[in-house]
C-alpha cells in the first residue's frame, strides 16, 4: 500500500534494543519487560503494571481478577473491538451491550442506567479510537451502584479525561502495543492498577498460575490458579522501551495530523457529507485513529444500508488506488457469534449501527506529509461523488 491505514515509526533504536537482547541469550520475560513496566506504570501514574501478550490478555485478566464469572452481568458498548466483549463471556458473565454516543463512539451513560439489573457486577468503558469516555458519569454511576470499572484503553495511551490519564479511573485499566496503537512492541498489552492483590493475581495469571512467592529448594513453585501464558518476551519489551522514548513525538505528530484532516475536510466540499471526529472539552483525543462518519438524515435501515454499501465500496476503490482505510470497528452484537447467543436485533443498538455501517477511519501515522493528507482527501471527494 502506498498510504497504508498505519505504519510504525521505528528505526535502529529498535533495531539495536532487539539485537542486544539476541546477544544477552535472555530472550522470555526478564529484565526488559520489567523495566518496560516500570515506564509504563511512571507514565500513567499508578502504582503496578504488568505487561502480557496482548490487550486482550490483558482485558481477560482484568476480568478474571475481578472474579466475574457466571450469573453476573456487565455493562459494555456495542460499538467497540471484539475482544472487549470476548474477555466478558471468556470468564461466563454476561454481556450486556449497550448503545453509544453517536459523536463520540463511546458508551452512552444514560442508556447504560437502563440496563442495569440485580446481577450487573461490573462496567466497561471503551476509549473508542484514543477519545477518553465520559469518565466522570461512568464513575459516579459505578459509585452509585456499587459497580467495578474496569476500562479498555487499548487504544487510549496518552489520552487523559480532565488531566488524568484514562485506565486510572477505574480499578483496573487495559492496554494494548498492538501495530495499531500508538506505540507498538508487535503484539502486547498492559494492566494498571494501584491495588496490591490485583497486581500479584495478574503476576500469577499471567505465569500459568505459578505462585509469586519462592517455590521449593529446587526452585519449583506451586500453582495455586488456573493460569495462563500471557507472558511478553524480552524482544517485545525492548522494542516497547525505545518505542517509550518516542511516545510524545508520537502523539504530537498524530495530533497534527488528526488537526490537518479537520481542515482538509471542513475546508473542502468533503464536510457536506463527512463528519469528523469530535472531541468534547477536557477530554483529550490522542487518535489511535481518525475516525469519520458519512452524515446522513434519513436513518430508515434501507438508506443506512444503501449507505454502507456506497461505503464500502469507496474503500475498496481507494485500497485499488494504494490507500488503505477501514471501517471504524464493529459491533459485537451483531457479529454472528453474539447475535446468535444473545438473540439481538439491528433495531437494538441503533447508534451502534449506525457506527458500523457509517464510519470510515483514515490512514493516520507519524510520518504522513501534508501531500499524504491531501491526496486521501482529494481521492475520497472524488470516488464518493464520481467526479
Ligand atoms: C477497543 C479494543 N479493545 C481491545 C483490543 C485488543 O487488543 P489486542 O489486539 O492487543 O489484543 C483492541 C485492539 O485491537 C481494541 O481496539
Amino acid at each position: 500500500m502506498k498510504i497504508p491505514i498505519t505504519r510504525p515509526w521505528f528505526d535502529d533504536t529498535e533495531e539495536k534494543a532487539v539485537l542486544e537482547v539476541l546477544r544477552s541469550g535472555w530472550i522470555a520475560q526478564g529484565e526488559k519487560v520489567r523495566r518496560l513496566e516500570e515506564l509504563f506504570a511512571a507514565y500513567v501514574e499508578r502504582k503496578y503494571a504488568v505487561a502480557v501478550s496482548s490487550g486482550t490478555a490483558a482485558l481477560h485478566l482484568a476480568v478474571l481478577t475481578c472474579k466475574l464469572g457466571p450469573g453476573d452481568e456487565v455493562l459494555v458498548p456495542a460499538f467497540t473491538w471484539i475482544s472487549t466483549i470476548n474477555a466478558v463471556e471468556y470468564s461466563g458473565a454476561t454481556p450486556v451491550f449497550c448503545d453509544i454516543d453517536p459523536f463520540s463512539f463511546n458508551i452512552d451513560v444514560e442508556e447504560t442506567k437502563k440496563r442495569i439489573t440485580s446481577r450487573t457486577r461490573a462496567i466497561l468503558p471503551v476509549h473508542q479510537f484514543g477519545l477518553g469516555a465520559d469518565l466522570n458519569s461512568v464513575m459516579r454511576l459505578a459509585a452509585e451502584k456499587s459497580l467495578l470499572v474496569i476500562e479498555d484503553a487499548a487504544c487510549a495511551l496518552g489520552t487523559y479525561v480532565e488531566r488524568k490519564h484514562v485506565g486510572t479511573y477505574g480499578q483496573i485499566g487495559c492496554f494494548s502495543f498492538h501495530p495499531r496503537k500508538s506505540i507498538t512492541t508487535g503484539e502486547g498489552g498492559v494492566l494498571v492498577t494501584n491495588e496490591a492483590k490485583d497486581y500479584e493475581s495478574f503476576l500469577q495469571l499471567r505465569n500459568i498460575g505459578a505462585a509469586t512467592t519462592p517455590g521449593d529448594r529446587t526452585g519449583m513453585a506451586d500453582f495455586g490458579a488456573l493460569g495462563f501464558n500471557y507472558r511478553m518476551t524480552d524482544l517485545q519489551a525492548a522494542v516497547g522501551i525505545a518505542q517509550f522514548d518516542k511516545l510524545s513525538a508520537i502523539l504530537e505528530k498524530r495530533r497534527q495530523c488528526a488537526k490537518r484532516y479537520d481542515d482538509l475536510i471542513q475546508g473542502s466540499s468533503l464536510q457536506e457529507w463527512l463528519q469528523i471526529p469530535v472531541q468534547p472539552k477536557a477530554r483529550e483525543h490522542s487518535y489511535q485513529s481518525y475516525v469519520t462518519k458519512i452524515k446522513t438524515s434519513d436513518r430508515s435501515a434501507e438508506h443506512l444500508n444503501a449507505m454502507r454499501e456506497k461505503r464500502n465500496d469507496l474503500i475498496a476503490r481507494l485500497a485499488v488506488e494504494g490507500i488503505q482505510a477501514r471501517p471504524g470497528t464493529h459491533a459485537p452484537p451483531f457479529l454472528s457469534y453474539y447475535r446468535n447467543k444473545y438473540q439481538t436485533h439491528l433495531q437494538d443498538y441503533p447508534h451502534a449501527l449506525e457506527a458500523e455501517w457509517l464510519t470510515i477511519a483514515l490512514p493516520l501515522y507519524p510520518q504522513m506529509t501534508e501531500g499524504d493528507q491531501e491526496l486521501v482527501c482529494s481521492r475520497l471527494q472524488s470516488l464518493w461523488t464520481g467526479t
